[in-house]
């Protein structure tokens, strides 16, 4: 029992040990075999700990070592920068300002406030907002996540029946990409931060820089908000809500796309804490979700399971 203890405080070593290896660009340089002599002298590292570094990743099973030549497997192929079905910036991102957030946990737990705002002094997305890599690197992320997790939406809803949608907090735009393959003549606008939409440029898709804080500046006959409520406590949710009711017409459709704690077998429970250092927030159930839509006027239509994880519900106005 004590030796399973011992082990688990430093599980999260191996994480890190990847995700160094992510930031270094060692898996990307790892697609020949090469010393650890050759890799050095590629990249200016400090040859004895990058040995130390490969050893440990050859050990957990991310590098195949043949004699003294290392390189990557079946695993880190998938975190080389090029891979089509690439993970390299989601591994980095929980290594940076999440673990950093999580470090604070007991002050979360203590004041219900976020961690991550005690110790950078601003909101998530505010801080993203003024670190451009940090920003660019983050929004690569979400979409690696995203084109796995999105990719049977068009076989759930039929988007044809609407004329426009709009992709409100829609990062680097990998839902619309998915509607706008299967439904080309549904016209399709991309809505998030300017700083995001400045990185962004989708053939066929209108992108608009703003804030869902504020009144929005396009109208559409349908509305996506995915994985955004999630990010905002029920103050903020509520004004988001309230600003994508004016935006649609009578008739109009919301579709609120996200992990309902009730709705999975999942457990949620740790993604709840993240959220919570993260943004003050939480995983909430679809009642919840459904309450707080119905508090701003949307009338709840019905849901669909998306995947393992995200449920769609479907509102109109
Ligand atoms: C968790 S990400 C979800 C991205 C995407 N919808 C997905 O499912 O992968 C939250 C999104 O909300 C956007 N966002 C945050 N604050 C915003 C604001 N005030 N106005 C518009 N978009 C915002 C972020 O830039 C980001 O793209």
């Amino acid at each position: 029992m004590k030796d399973k203890l011992k082990s688990f405080f430093t599980e999260h070593w191996t994480y890190m040990a990847v995700s160094a290896a992510c930031k270094l660009n060692l898996f990307d340089h790892l697609q020949e075999q090469k010393t650890v002599k050759q890799l050095a002298t590629e990249l200016s590292l400090n040859e004895e700990k990058l040995l130390l570094l490969l050893n440990a990743l050859h050990n957990a099973d991310f590098l195949g070592k043949n004699a003294d030549f290392f390189k990557i497997n079946s695993l880190s192929e998938i975190l080389t920068e090029n891979n089509p079905g690439s993970l390299k910036y989601a591994c980095m991102n929980w290594s940076a300002e999440h673990l950093t957030a999580w470090q604070n946990l007991d002050f979360s737990i203590k004041t219900g406030s976020s961690s991550f705002e005690e110790i950078y002094k601003k909101p998530f997305f505010d801080f993203l907002n003024d670190n451009p890599e940090k920003l660019d690197a983050y929004h690569k992320a979400m979409y690696q996540y995203a084109i796995d997790d999105y990719k049977t939406l068009t076989d759930v809803i039929d988007f044809r029946k609407h004329k426009s949608v709009m992709d409100v907090g829609g990062g680097y735009g990998a839902v619309l990409e998915n509607i706008k393959a299967k439904n080309p003549n549904v016209e399709c606008v991309l809505f998030d931060l300017p700083k995001v939409i400045e990185k962004v440029s989708i053939p066929n898709i209108k992108s608009i820089g703003g804030s869902f804080f504020d009144k929005f500046p396009s109208h559409t006959e349908a509305i996506v908000l995915s994985r955004v409520l999630h990010d905002w406590n029920d103050d903020k949710t509520n004004i988001i809500l309230k600003n994508c009711f004016e935006t649609l017409p009578n008739n109009g459709t919301l579709y609120v796309i996200e992990n309902c704690s009730d709705k999975i077998k999942i457990d949620l429970t740790l993604l709840s804490l993240n959220m919570t250092a993260m943004c003050e927030s939480y995983e909430r159930t679809s009642i919840q979700y459904i309450s707080l839509c119905k508090n701003v006027g949307f009338q709840f239509d019905c849901e669909t399971k998306l995947n393992e994880l995200q449920t769609i519900l479907i509102f109109k106005k």
